[in-house]
C-alpha cells in the first residue's frame, strides 16, 4: 500500500490484536480466579503441587486480570480512540506492533515466573527486575505511539477521553519506575531500594494509584468515548468532564496511606490519606453522574441495547465502590474492615462491576467494527452474558460483604472477663458457606466471559479485516 493511501485509513492492526487477546486473557485470569476461590473453599483441592499452590496462583490471578486483561483493553481502546478523535493514522505503526508483542511477552513471562515462585513480594508489582525493565521499555514505546498521535492530530481540540488516557500512561510510567527501584541479587532475585516504613509507603503510593490510574483513569477514558458513541448523545457536561479530570488526578495521588492505617507509618500521614480519600468521593461521583446523565432523554435505549447496558451498569458499580472506598478509609471503619473479606468484596465490586463491565461493553462496541460487521454475531448472547455476569457479581460481592463484617465482628468480640469470644478457626468455619457462594458467583462470571469468547470468535471468523477511511476536512 503506498503512503498516500495508507495515510488515508486508520491503523487498527494493534487495536484488533489487543481486543482479541483481551478476551483470551480475560478467560485465563478469571479461570485462575475461580481456581483460587475454590482453593480457599476446599484447601486440600490441589495438594502437593507447589506451582499450583494458592500463594503462587493468587498473584497470577491479579496480574492476569489487571495487566493482561485490563492492559489489553486499555491499549486497544486508547489506540482506537486517539485516532478517531485526532483524525489521523496511528503515529509509528511499527512501534505499535512492538507494543503489542512486547506486552504479550511480559504477560507470558509473568505466567511462567509467578507459578515458579519468583516474586518481589510487593503486591501488584511482583515481577522480578528483568521483566520490570521490559515493562518500562514497552511502556515508553506505548507512550511514544499515543503522544506521537496526539502531536500530529488534525483536530485542534484534545478530546477529554485522551486526557484520561494520557494521565494513565504518564502516571503508570512514574509509579512503575519509582516502585520498582531495586537492587538485583541474581537473575531472578532483587531487594527493594527502600526499607521499612518508607518501602511500605512507596508500595502503597504505587498500589493505590495503580487502582486510580490503571483501573480507573484509563477506563474513564473509555467511558467518555464509548458511552456517548453507543448512546448517540453528546457527553452530558463537557465542563464537568474537565473539572472531573483535574480533581480526580490531583486527589488520587494523596490517598495511598489508607492502606497503612494503624501501622508504623506516622499517624498524620494516615490521617492525610483518610481525608484525601473522603474528598475523592466528589470527583468520582461527578464523573459517574456525567456518564450516566449522558443518557438523559434516551433512557429507553437501556432497555433495547445490551451493549449500552454493560457500559451504564458498570458506572453504577463504579459509584458503589467509590462510595464504599472512602468509607473504608475512615480509620474506625478500617479497624473493622482491614484483614477481612470486606476488602475483597470492595475490590471485586470495582474489578468485576466497574472494570469488567466497562471493558466488555467497549469490546462489544469494537469487535464488530474491527471485523467489518454491522453488529456482534449474536445479540441474544450479549443479553445472556449481561445477566449471567451481573448475577455472578452480586453473589460474589454480597457474600464477601457479609463474610467480611462477620469476621471483623467475631475477631473483636470480647467476653466480660476480657478473653476473646471466638477462636480464629471458628471465624474460618463460619466463613465457609460464603466462600461457596463466591465460587458460584465466580463460575457465573467466568461462564459469561466464555459466552463472550464464543461470540467474538463467531463475529471475527465470519467477518473480514476492514480499512476505515479517515474523514477528510474541507
Ligand atoms: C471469575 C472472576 C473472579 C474470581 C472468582 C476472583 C477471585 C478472587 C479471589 C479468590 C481472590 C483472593 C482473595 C483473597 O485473598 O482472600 C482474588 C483477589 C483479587 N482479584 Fe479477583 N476474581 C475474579 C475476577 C477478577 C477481576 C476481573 C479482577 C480485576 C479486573 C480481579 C482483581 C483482583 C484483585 C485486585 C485481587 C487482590 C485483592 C486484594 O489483595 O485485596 N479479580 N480474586
Ligand atoms: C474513591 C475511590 C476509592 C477509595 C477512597 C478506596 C479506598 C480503599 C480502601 C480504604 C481500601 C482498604 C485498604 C485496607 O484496609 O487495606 C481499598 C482497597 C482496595 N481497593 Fe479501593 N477505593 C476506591 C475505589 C476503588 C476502585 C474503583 C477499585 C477498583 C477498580 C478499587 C480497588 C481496590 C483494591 C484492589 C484494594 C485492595 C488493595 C490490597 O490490599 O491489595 N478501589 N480501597
Amino acid at each position: 500500500m503506498n503512503s498516500i493511501v495508507s495515510n488515508a485509513v486508520y491503523d487498527d492492526k494493534a487495536v484488533r490484536q489487543f481486543s482479541v487477546m483481551a478476551v483470551v486473557w480475560g478467560v485465563v485470569g478469571m479461570l485462575v480466579g475461580v481456581i483460587i476461590a475454590s482453593q480457599l473453599t476446599w484447601p486440600e483441592l490441589i495438594n502437593g503441587i507447589p506451582w499450583l499452590s494458592y500463594g503462587r496462583l493468587r498473584p497470577l490471578h491479579t496480574n492476569a486480570v489487571i495487566f493482561a486483561f485490563g492492559g489489553c483493553v486499555l491499549m486497544a481502546s486508547s489506540f482506537y480512540v486517539v485516532q478517531r478523535t485526532c483524525q489521523v493514522r496511528l503515529f509509528a505503526g511499527k512501534l505499535a506492533s512492538f507494543v503489542f508483542w512486547g506486552w504479550q511477552a511480559v504477560i507470558v513471562a509473568a505466567a511462567i515466573t509467578l507459578p515458579l515462585g519468583y516474586t518481589t513480594g510487593k503486591e501488584y508489582s511482583e515481577l522480578e527486575w528483568p521483566i520490570d525493565i521490559l515493562i518500562a521499555v514497552v511502556w515508553v514505546a506505548y507512550a511514544v505511539v499515543f503522544f506521537g498521535t496526539l502531536a500530529i492530530r488534525r483536530v485542534k481540540h484534545i478530546y477529554v477521553a485522551n486526557w484520561f488516557f494520557a494521565a494513565f500512561i504518564i502516571t503508570v510510567a512514574l509509579l512503575h519506575i519509582v516502585n520498582s527501584a531495586e537492587v538485583p541479587a541474581g537473575w531472578m532475585k532483587s531487594y527493594s531500594a527502600y526499607a521499612g516504613v518508607q518501602d511500605a509507603m512507596v508500595q502503597w503510593w504505587y498500589g493505590h494509584n495503580a487502582v486510580g490510574f490503571f483501573l480507573t483513569a484509563g477506563f474513564l477514558g473509555m467511558m467518555y468515548y464509548f458511552i456517548p458513541k453507543q448512546a448517540e448523545r453528546p457527553v452530558y457536561s463537557y465542563r464537568l468532564s474537565i473539572v472531573h479530570f483535574w480533581a480526580l488526578i490531583f486527589t488520587y495521588m494523596w490517598a495511598g496511606p489508607h492502606h497503612l492505617h494503624y501501622t508504623a507509618l506516622p499517624d498524620w500521614t494516615q490521617s492525610l490519606g483518610m481525608v484525601f480519600s473522603l474528598i475523592l468521593l466528589a470527583p468520582s461521583w461527578g464523573g459517574m453522574i456525567n456518564g450516566v446523565m449522558t443518557l438523559s432523554g434516551a433512557w429507553h435505549k437501556l432497555r433495547d441495547d445490551p451493549v449500552l447496558r454493560f457500559l451504564i451498569v458498570s458506572l453504577s458499580f463504579y459509584g458503589m465502590s467509590t462510595f464504599e472506598g472512602p468509607m473504608m478509609a475512615i480509620k474506625t471503619v478500617n479497624s473493622l474492615s482491614h484483614y477481612t473479606d470486606w476488602t475483597i468484596g470492595h475490590v471485586h465490586s470495582g474489578a468485576l462491576g466497574w472494570v469488567g463491565l466497562v471493558s466488555m461493553g467497549t469490546l462489544y462496541y469494537l469487535i464488530p467494527r474491527l471485523f467489518g460487521q454491522k453488529q456482534m454475531y449474536s445479540i441474544k448472547a450479549i443479553e445472556i452474558h449481561f445477566w449471567v455476569c451481573t448475577i455472578g457479581i452480586v453473589l460474589y460481592i454480597a457474600a464477601m460483604w457479609i463474610a467480611g463484617v462477620m469476621q471483623g465482628l467475631m475477631w473483636r468480640a470480647i467476653n466480660p472477663d476480657g478473653t476473646l469470644t471466638y477462636t480464629f478457626v471458628e471465624s474460618v468455619k463460619a466463613t465457609l458457606p460464603f466462600y461457596m457462594v463466591r465460587v458460584a458467583g465466580g463460575v457465573l462470571y467466568l461462564g459469561g466471559m466464555l459466552i463472550m469468547a464464543w461470540n467474538v470468535w463467531k463475529t471475527a471468523s465470519t467477518g473480514h479485516v476492514v480499512e476505515v477511511r479517515i474523514p477528510q476536512h474541507a
